[in-house]
């Protein structure tokens, strides 16, 4: 029997899944970390502990599972993408906390480039909308305001990562410096069509080449980690929005799925061609396990699982996710109460830097657990929101959407979410596509794995969510989120 190692760094959670050839789940360890929000925007992680957290929940596993490093065939890296980590070659030590995805520090810079024009070639470019979710404008901050930054990146003695980037060089025993096409295509600095760093965008945002990694296809000789007392390749590399359309064996043009992550993400494959969206989403890599690029559309929701985090931390709603969970299906519906959690302004297909996260719709007779309805209702509506304008761009029709992550686990919101959209929600055997995915990935690299359709004949459906109100009901629904999003911006 062969296992496959896969490390899930999220923004929330680091976790280690260990997962057998057959795609079973064998082991998991997950631990969370601090967020730190330092003024009013900002959000920073220590890259550090994130690095100690995922290596806390690996020796878990391998404890748990009594199952030895040499059985271990390969390790598979998936990430939150986008989160900004910067390091100095000679200590291995982080100059500065990361910047994660969340940060809305850049975005008044973003805004002048956006005036400036740099918008259309941006998107050209990369896919991307100029916003400051992306890598870019975030490694520019570091350059201008960590005191001696500049000079250092400009002699060659930085390293700038996402965060598999940065594990990668952990687990490598600080030996390479790497990432992949999925990774790389989120930092605004990668050319999606040549396939190269783009010497345009890095004179723009003023960034010296040699702080950036090599990138690789999702599926590649990484390097190898001697960590944990044999030798084990680290073969797989994939942003973990990517490798759950991967683990969801979305391997076909028209195929979509969506995460309940932190935040939700929906992406619909588009295989070889490299579609631009007309309705605020984004094109990006899709996983690659050769040369031959891939691609995606994407929708990116900031604020989804991270709403009920709020209710639990900063609101205490409730003391664990699963209490507001309950605490939202101890009533039917909201009672009118709608929540837009922007807080950290609205992805697509809004894209407003600005937008601030607001409560409507309350009245005497309104209570906690409306709130927490709504709060739920909220993850759904914004994914509604990004299926709408898939299917506008989408040049096949969306038949049904595959789903995973955390929430996933909650039938009240697939329920909702099927009668907004109209069509089947369909949630896997395994809901943990993300790691899923990367393990393939890693097993595809290792020969564990001969074919990615091998890899497919492996996805389980276990639940089917059908929809079960009228289109005008639904169409009504979504109206009044839409009017409730249209007073915040
Ligand atoms: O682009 C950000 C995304 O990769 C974060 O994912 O799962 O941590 O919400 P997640």
């Amino acid at each position: 029997m062969a296992y496959l190692l896969a490390l899930d760094q999220g923004t929330s959670s680091s976790r280690s899944i260990l997962f057998d050839h057959l795609g079973n789940l064998v082991a998991s360890a997950q631990q969370e970390f601090t967020q730190y929000f330092p003024l009013t925007g900002w959000v920073e992680h220590d890259a550090m502990e994130i690095w100690q957290s995922q290596l806390a929940t690996i020796h878990q596993v391998l404890k748990q599972s009594h199952i030895k490093a040499q059985d271990i065939a390969a390790i598979g890296i998936t990430n939150q993408r986008e989160t900004t980590v910067v390091w100095h070659r000679k200590t291995g030590l982080p100059i500065c906390r990361a910047i994660v995805w969340q940060d809305r520090r850049t975005a008044a810079w973003c805004e002048e480039l956006k005036q400036q024009g740099y918008g259309k070639t941006i998107q050209e470019k990369t896919g991307l909308l100029l916003d400051p979710y992306f890598s870019a404008s975030k490694i520019a901050w570091i350059l201008r305001h960590v005191p001696e930054a500049r000079t250092l990146a400009d002699r060659g003695e930085l390293a700038f990562g996402t965060v598999d980037s940065w594990l990668a060089y952990q687990l490598s025993g600080q030996t390479r410096h790497v990432t992949d096409v999925t990774n790389a295509s989120r930092t605004m600095l990668w050319n999606i069509h040549t396939q190269q760093w783009d010497t345009e965008l890095l004179d723009l945002f003023d960034i010296p080449r040699q702080l950036l990694p090599e990138v690789h296809p999702s599926s590649h000789d990484f390097g190898v980690s001697h960590l944990f007392g044999s030798a084990i390749p680290i073969a797989g590399i994939a942003g973990d929005q990517q490798s759950a359309l991967f683990g969801q064996a979305c391997f076909h043009s028209g195929m979509a799925k969506n995460t309940y992550g932190t935040g939700c993400f929906s992406l619909l494959q588009t295989g070889a061609f490299c579609s631009q969206s007309q309705h605020g989403l984004i094109s990006t890599t899709a996983c690659q396990t050769n040369q031959h690029p891939q691609y995606a559309l994407e929708g990116s929701v900031f604020i989804g699982g991270a709403v009920v985090q709020w209710l639990r931390d900063q609101l205490q709603l409730a003391p664990s996710a699963q209490r507001i969970a309950a605490l939202a299906s101890s009533v039917s519906d909201s009672d009118g109460v709608i929540f837009v959690p922007a807080f950290a302004g609205l992805g697509a297909p809004y894209w407003d830097a600005n937008a601030r996260g607001a409560i409507f719709g309350l009245h005497r007779g309104s209570t906690a657990a409306h709130i927490a309805r709504a709060a739920i209702e909220a993850i759904a509506f914004q994914t509604a929101e990004l299926l709408l304008a898939m299917q506008k761009d989408s040049p096949v029709p969306i038949v049904e959407l595959r789903v995973d992550g955390g929430a996933a686990s909650n039938d009240a919101l697939l329920q909702f979410q099927a009668d907004l959209l109209g069509i089947p929600v369909i949630r896997p055997k395994i809901i943990e596509t993300t790691a899923l995915g990367v393990a393939y990935l890693a097993g595809l690299q290792t020969g564990i794995y001969n074919s990615a359709e091998e890899c497919a004949a492996l996805w389980k459906e276990q639940a089917r969510f059908l929809p079960q109100i009228s289109q005008m009901q639904a169409t009504s629904r979504l109206q009044a989120w839409k009017n409730a999003v249209n007073r915040l911006l």
